[in-house]
C-alpha cells in the first residue's frame, strides 16, 4: 500500500478531463493536480521550450511527494518519454500511450486531432504505426481549440464553428476513429461528434485512468481503504486562480477547494 498523492499536470485545465475519470476509478485516491496556466498554450511551444516546462513540472510535483505522475497533456507527452523518464526514480502514464493503445488491430484509417506541437512532433503518428504497420493516420493541428478554452467565455463564441473548421474536411474521409489527442477536446466531444458522426471519438482519458489503476494495482501501490477517509485534491496554478477556478466550475462543475499558485 502507498498512501502518497498521484501527480497530474497539464498546460492548464485540460488534464482536469484525465482527472475525472482517474476519480470514477480511483475513488479512495489523493491527487495533486498542476495547471501550468502561465505558459498555456503548449502546443505553440518548441520541443526545447516542452522539454524545460515539463522537467519543471515533473520537478513540482516530486517535491509534493506524490507516488506515481500523469502525464496529463498530450503535447507534453510528444517530447518522447526520453526526455523524462530516465532523469527520474518515478513512474509515468502518459495520456498519449494511453490513446495510442486504443487504436484497435481493424482501424484502416484514424485521425489523430491534437495541437499544433503535437502533430509537428509527431509521436501519435509514429506510435500509432508502429503497433498497426498498414494503418493510415492523418493528424490535423486544431490550435484554435485550447485558446478559446482557456482564455474565452464559451457561452459566447460559437464552439461548433471551432470545431468544424478542422474537422469538416476529414468527415468524409473514412476514418473509423478520432483520437481526440488534446486533454481539452473532450470538453468539445459533442461538437467533434456532430463534425465526423461516421468515427468512433477516441477520448484517451479513460485508458489513462485505466492504465494508472493497473499500475498500482499491479505493484501494490493503491491507497489503504479506509471508511473514516475522504479523499483529498490540492490543484496548483502558475497563472491566475481565479481565472482558473472559474472556468472549471463553469466548465466542469466542480467546486476547487484547495489551490495556490506556483513560481
Ligand atoms: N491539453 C494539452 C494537450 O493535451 C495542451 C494544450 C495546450 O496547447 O496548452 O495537448
Amino acid at each position: 500500500m502507498d498512501n502518497r498523492p498521484i501527480g497530474v499536470f497539464d498546460s492548464g485545465l485540460g488534464g482536469v478531463t484525465v482527472l475525472q475519470e482517474l476519480k470514477k476509478i480511483l475513488p479512495n485516491e489523493d491527487f495533486i493536480y498542476l495547471g501550468d496556466t502561465k505558459h498555456s498554450p503548449y502546443g505553440e511551444k518548441t520541443k526545447d521550450e516542452l522539454k524545460k516546462l515539463v522537467n519543471n513540472n515533473i520537478r513540482f510535483l516530486l517535491e509534493k511527494d506524490v507516488k506515481v505522475i500523469v502525464i496529463a497533456c498530450n503535447t507534453a507527452a510528444s517530447i518522447g518519454s526520453n526526455y523524462y523518464d530516465k532523469n527520474y526514480d518515478i513512474p509515468f502514464i502518459s495520456v498519449l500511450e494511453a490513446g495510442v493503445d486504443e487504436v484497435k488491430d481493424t482501424d484502416e484509417n484514424i485521425l489523430v486531432a491534437a495541437t499544433q506541437a503535437t502533430i509537428n512532433l509527431g509521436r501519435y503518428q509514429k506510435l500509432i504505426k508502429k503497433n498497426h504497420k498498414d494503418i493510415n493516420v492523418v493528424g490535423v493541428a486544431c490550435p484554435d481549440i485550447v485558446p478559446a478554452i482557456e482564455f474565452s467565455d464559451l457561452s459566447k463564441i460559437d464552439t461548433q464553428n471551432i470545431v468544424d473548421r478542422y474537422i469538416l474536411e476529414h468527415s468524409d474521409g473514412g476514418f473509423d476513429g478520432v483520437i481526440l489527442g488534446c486533454t481539452h477536446y473532450p470538453i468539445f466531444e459533442k461538437e467533434f461528434s456532430k463534425a465526423i458522426p461516421s468515427a468512433r471519438l477516441i477520448n484517451p482519458a479513460r485508458r489513462t485512468a485505466q492504465m494508472t489503476r493497473e499500475f498500482l494495482e499491479k505493484h501494490n501501490m493503491l491507497r489503504l481503504e479506509s471508511d473514516e477517509y475522504t479523499s483529498r485534491e490540492e490543484f496548483y496554478v502558475s497563472g491566475d486562480i481565479n481565472i482558473f477556478k472559474e472556468k472549471i466550475e463553469r466548465i466542469f462543475e466542480k467546486k476547487i477547494q484547495n489551490i495556490d499558485k506556483i513560481g
